[in-house]
């Protein structure tokens, strides 16, 4: 049966943009899906380096204004990979345009925004979902079903890092291209919306809601030159951030990001501890999950590193043979399969603009709290 096209308009061509095309490229020659993702037009600001985008990865057009993307009518989907301060404004744009929206994360800058961004979605009618791709490294995704199946029982303590080491020098300016995660006002906070919300979103999927949390945050280099005015300005971003909440399960969370973890570069950890089972996992080692379980017979007792690449485990029968494993690229590829499924099933794929909501009231919950040194309520979405 012939596919239907799936028309794709891409916004940005840098570190995101490059991620998602390889995504849109490989889906369907690994996966069985009744849409065929069609590489539409490439957008960005510079006619010549969007030309060399689109050339690289194959898009057939390209637009230097992403309003004019929005116009096009052989547009279906369009996909938003730029700096966090444009992507409520290009949301709404694309919603009131009947276009499918896959944004990247932060949804936005803070829940106000995202607030307007679920309303436009929902009002529109049109399919949305927020690339916390996290969730889809089968390791991941596995920790899922173990966690849904019981086998870690009562959870007590769910404990994530995520540590960088790229912004120690204070000779490093802020703003502008590449540097646009140091300014608030393209990235509305620092490690906080950039590393914890994946954090953040990961632990919401595997452990439930959220309901208090107390946050402390810094900024160790207070000035650096700006690339946009060229002056020495103030940082207002968080540099680091530490977390302690409470979920509704009873659990407690211990969460942690930094760019000042020197040696690291981005070491995505998290550890969970059931009552009768824990699992860990480590971005380093992406393709392994460890897993404890107290109920094994004494001798034999211990963590066992499961190396997630058999056909059972998920996605990986759509891949190579059992025993190879797949990489961080992979989990784009898996969003993008999992988002047309959604439209031919009708369940959307999460996490949707309104899921993704849940881990922006938590942002502001942070900044918040650190900002107050109060014990902070999250709303409910
Ligand atoms: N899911 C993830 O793991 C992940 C990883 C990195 C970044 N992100 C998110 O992806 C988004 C982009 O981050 P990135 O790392 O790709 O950034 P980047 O700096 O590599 O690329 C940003 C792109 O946006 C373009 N851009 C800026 N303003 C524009 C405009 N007005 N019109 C068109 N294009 C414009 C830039 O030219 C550049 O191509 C951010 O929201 C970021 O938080 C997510």
């Amino acid at each position: 049966m012939s596919k239907k096209p799936l028309n794709i308009g891409m916004i940005g061509y840098g570190f995101m943009g490059r991620a998602h095309s390889n995504a849109y490229v490989q889906v369907n020659n690994f996966f069985d899906l009744k849409y065929r993702t069609v590489l539409k037009a490439a957008c960005a600001r510079n006619a010549e380096k969007a030309k060399e985008f689109a050339d690289q990865w194959g898009y057939e057009s390209i637009e230097t204004d992403w309003r004019k993307l929005l116009e096009r009518k052989d547009i279906d989907a369009v996909d938003i990979c730029v700096p966090n301060n444009l992507h409520c404004e290009i949301a709404l744009a694309a919603a009131a345009a009947g276009k499918m929206i896959l944004c990247e994360k932060p949804l936005a800058l803070n829940a106000a925004e995202g607030r307007k961004m679920v309303e436009a979605v929902e009002k529109a009618g049109v399919a949305n979902t927020v690339w916390y791709n996290y969730r889809r490294i089968p390791a991941v995704t596995l920790a899922k079903q173990l966690i849904d199946e019981g086998r870690l029982g009562k959870i007590f303590h769910y404990r994530a890092k995520f540590l960088q080491d790229w912004t120690i020098s204070p000779e490093l300016p802020q703003g502008g291209n590449g540097l646009w995660r140091l300014d608030a006002a393209a990235a509305g906070s620092g490690v906080s919306g950039d590393l914890l919300a994946h954090c953040i979103d990961t632990a919401l999927w595997l452990n439930g809601r959220m309901s208090s949390l107390s946050a402390l945050t810094e900024t160790f280099i207070k000035e650096r030159k700006h690339n946009l005015t060229g002056k020495v300005q103030e940082v207002t971003i968080d540099d680091a951030c530490t977390f302690m909440g409470k979920f509704e399960n009873g659990s407690l969370a211990n969460f942690e990001s930094t760019r000042y973890a020197r040696g690291h570069k981005a070491l995505y950890t998290f550890e969970i501890n059931g009552e009768k089972a824990s699992i860990s996992w480590d971005l380093h080692d992406l393709h392994r999950l460890q897993y404890f379980d107290h109920r094994d017979e004494s001798k034999i007792r211990g963590w066992h590193s499961i190396h997630v690449t058999d056909g059972d485990h998920p996605y990986m029968g759509k891949w190579w043979v059992p025993g190879l494993a797949i990489g961080y690229e992979s989990s784009f590829v898996h969003q993008v399969a999992d988002f047309i499924e959604g439209l031919s099933s009708g369940k959307p794929c999460s996490p949707t603009f309104r899921d993704a909501m849940e881990t922006q009231v938590i942002l502001d919950a942070i900044l918040d709290s650190a900002k107050s040194q109060q014990w902070v309520n999250i709303p409910k979405v």
